[in-house]
């Protein structure tokens, strides 16, 4: 195994749903939160394209070989501001209420915070959810369909959700990406 370009690709291939969409997820003008942010590929893209990312993970080993791999990024490019944080997103989130133009939240499924999120999160900012697929045991953890859309239509309204039934045919479970905009 090539362990060099193993370290590499952690950081490459954004989603491609966060690669279209952004423009949009980029358009406000305070930070973006990447929220269960890993290595950072999904944040790193919209930094990439000028804006300033707040980085988030309960997991220190992912923030710290991102903290590295932004040490590198940085030498010759100056950038918006960037801001690392370890902390579980499924307690308080600690971030002060309507700070997040725009939050992502890609393979990782905040959907236990949305009180959190929802206060985090400017007026008119973007919400942009994509769950994990249903392979492995994973439809276990993948709400049932229509459930993502029906409660955060309480405080967003839904631009775009897309779902797709995953696990055995006798279980409700959908794997989804969803677009939204907070009220
Ligand atoms: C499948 S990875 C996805 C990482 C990244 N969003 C990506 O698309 O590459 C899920 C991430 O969510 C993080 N995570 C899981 N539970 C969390 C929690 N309660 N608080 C913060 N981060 C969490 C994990 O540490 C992991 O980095």
């Amino acid at each position: 195994m090539n362990t060099h370009r193993a370290k590499v690709d952690r950081f490459a291939g954004p989603s491609k749903l966060v690669d279209a969409l952004s423009d949009r997820i980029c358009s406000g003008t305070g930070p973006i939160l990447d929220a269960g942010c890993g290595f950072g590929r999904n944040g790193l893209l919209l930094r990439a394209r000028g804006a300033s990312v707040v980085f988030a993970d309960n997991d220190g080993s992912r923030l710290s070989k991102l903290a590295k791999h932004l040490e590198t990024l940085d030498k010759d490019a100056s950038h918006a501001p960037t801001r690392i944080v370890q902390t579980d997103l499924n307690r308080g989130w600690p971030f002060r209420s309507g700070l997040f133009t725009a939050v992502i939240a890609i393979h990782f499924i905040p959907l236990g915070a949305i009180a959190e999120m929802t206060r985090c999160m400017a007026p008119g900012g973007t919400l942009v959810i994509e769950s994990y697929g249903g392979h492995g045991e994973n439809w276990r953890t993948l709400p049932p369909a229509e459930f993502t859309p029906t409660i955060l239509s309480r405080l967003f309204y839904i631009e775009s959700y897309v779902e797709h039934q995953v696990g055995p045919a006798t279980i409700d479970a959908v794997s989804f990406s969803v677009c939204a905009v907070k009220q």
